[in-house]
């Protein structure tokens, strides 16, 4: 009986003022939930907005994420307007100076395909919070150009004996040969239909073919 009490009494002594802290924390969030809000800030996103205050357009009090304004940053590419990729031309000195570009462009496959940041800035009528002009990695190394794989393929197909389709992808060299010798008496005509179904005969400028028929 005695042990009981005494359990009881430390129960209740470490208890109730436990109890009443707690009482009076959850209190005290009710009441200021902004300060809770607030340092749910990501680092990383306070970083960019100070590192590039040159651009920055934004007020100056703390980022509110349960406010109307996104952070620019995290804007979808629809509301970005962004340069196009620095070519360095396979000089490997310049993009390690410069940190960003592209050694070389194009490529099919997610993973032939080089990606690096380019700079981007919210368009103009766009709300939202923050740096308006900032970098935003993952852009491919990829160029377009007036070259249609269909339209080039039908030049092919129809018009390789007089080498039409390489003059068109801007492979005047063997274009002409190509010409001259009626498409290789037939065989290189073939030959090049082929090559262009297994994507091995691309735009002599290095672009890819372009997806907008
Ligand atoms: C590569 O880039 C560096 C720095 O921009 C330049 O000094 C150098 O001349 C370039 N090299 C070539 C081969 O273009």
């Amino acid at each position: 009986m005695q042990h009981r009490l005494i359990l009881y009494s430390v129960l209740i002594t470490f208890l109730i003022p436990n109890l009443l802290t707690d009482a009076i924390q959850a209190r005290s969030d009710k009441e200021q939930p902004q300060t809770q809000v607030q340092s749910v800030v990501p680092v990383q996103a306070q970083a960019q907005l100070s590192s590039s205050a040159a651009s920055a357009s934004g007020p100056s009090s703390t980022f509110n994420p349960l406010g109307p304004n996104v952070m620019c940053s995290f804007l979808p590419r629809d509301f970005l307007e962004c340069k196009e990729p620095i070519d360095h031309r396979n000089n490997e000195t310049a993009l390690k100076e410069k940190g960003y570009g592209c050694l070389r462009f194009g490529g099919s496959s997610y993973e032939d395909v080089a990606h690096t940041k380019v700079q981007c800035t919210v368009f103009t009528d766009i709300d939202c919070y923050g740096a308006r002009t900032f970098f935003r990695d993952g852009e491919p190394c990829v160029r377009y150009t007036d070259h249609y794989f269909v339209t080039t393929l039908i030049y092919s197909m129809l018009l390789g004996f007089l080498g039409m389709d390489r003059f068109c992808l801007g492979q005047t060299g063997t274009a002409v040969g190509k010409l001259l010798t009626m498409g290789g008496v037939g065989v290189w005509w073939i030959i090049d239909v082929i090559l262009l179904i297994t994507n091995n005969l691309l735009p002599e400028d290095g672009s890819n073919w372009n997806p907008y028929v």
